[in-house]
C-alpha cells in the first residue's frame, strides 16, 4: 500500500487490467494507490471530490476504441470527467479553493498543468451543489444543449421524441423541449422504472 503524505494520500486509482469486447465486468478494473505527486512549475494539485461515470469510457477501453481520442491501453487510468477542488496551485490561472470540473481520472488526485486536452472549467459561485457540475452544468448538460438546440433547431410548439429518456443526456433534452414548449413531447425508455 502506497504512504499517506502531508496532502493526506494515497492517491487511489482505477485503470484498466483488460479490454472489453463488449459489456463491462469487474476484471477489466483494476485498483492501485500511488504517493500523491507535489505540483511542479505551471501545475496545480486537485482533490477529488466527485466523479463521473461516462458510458464513453468503455469505448476508450476497447482495444482500437473510436471515441474521439486515443484509446486507452491496459494499465492507463481512466480518465473520466469529475469535480475537484485545487488544494496547491503553481499555476497563475487557479488559486487554492477554487473547484474545478474536467478530465480529473478516476483517482482521488491528479496534479496537472491544466491543459486544453484536459477540458477543465472553473466553477461559478453559484450556490449550487457540485454535483451538477457532472450534470447539468457539465458535459452531460452541454451535450444535450448542443444535440438539442445546437443540431436539432427545434422550434417551439414541435412534436418531440427523445430516445434514452431516462438516461443523463435524455433526461436533459426532455427538460429542455418541455421548457421549450414542444407538444407532445414523448420519452424512450427502457421499462418502468426508467420511466418513472
Ligand atoms: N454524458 C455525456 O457527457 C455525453 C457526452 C457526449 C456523448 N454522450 C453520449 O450520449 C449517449 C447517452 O449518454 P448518457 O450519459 O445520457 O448515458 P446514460 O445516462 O447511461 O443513459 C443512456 C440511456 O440509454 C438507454 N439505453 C441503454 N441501452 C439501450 C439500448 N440497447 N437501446 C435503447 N436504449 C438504451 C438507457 O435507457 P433505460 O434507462 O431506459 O434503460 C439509458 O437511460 C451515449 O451514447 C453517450 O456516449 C454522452
Amino acid at each position: 500500500m502506497a504512504k499517506s503524505n502531508d496532502w493526506g494520500g494515497p492517491n487511489r486509482q482505477w485503470v484498466i487490467a483488460e479490454h472489453p469486447v463488449t459489456t463491462l465486468e469487474a476484471r477489466h478494473f483494476e485498483y492501485r494507490e500511488a504517493p500523491v505527486a507535489e505540483p511542479g512549475p505551471g501545475q496545480v494539485l486537485l482533490k477529488t471530490h466527485l466523479l463521473n461515470i461516462a458510458p464513453v469510457m468503455r469505448m476508450y477501453m476497447m482495444e482500437g476504441g473510436a471515441a474521439g481520442e486515443a484509446p486507452l491501453e491496459i494499465g492507463d487510468l481512466i480518465h473520466d470527467r469529475g469535480v475537484a477542488e485545487v488544494i496547491a496551485s503553481n499555476h497563475a490561472g487557479f488559486a487554492p479553493g477554487q473547484f474545478v470540473q474536467g478530465q480529473l481520472g478516476w483517482q482521488t488526485w491528479k496534479v496537472s498543468r491544466m491543459t486544453d486536452a484536459e477540458k477543465f472549467r472553473r466553477l461559478k459561485p453559484h450556490g449550487l451543489p457540485i454535483h451538477h457540475a457532472l450534470t447539468v452544468f457539465g458535459m452531460t448538460g452541454f451535450s444535450a444543449y448542443c444535440g438539442f438546440f445546437g443540431r436539432g433547431q427545434p422550434r417551439s410548439s414541435d412534436a418531440m421524441l427523445v430516445s434514452g429518456a431516462a438516461g443523463g443526456v435524455g433526461s436533459l433534452v426532455v427538460q429542455m423541449a418541455g421548457l421549450h414548449g414542444c407538444t407532445p413531447l414523448v420519452g424512450i425508455a427502457g421499462g418502468r422504472r426508467s420511466a418513472a
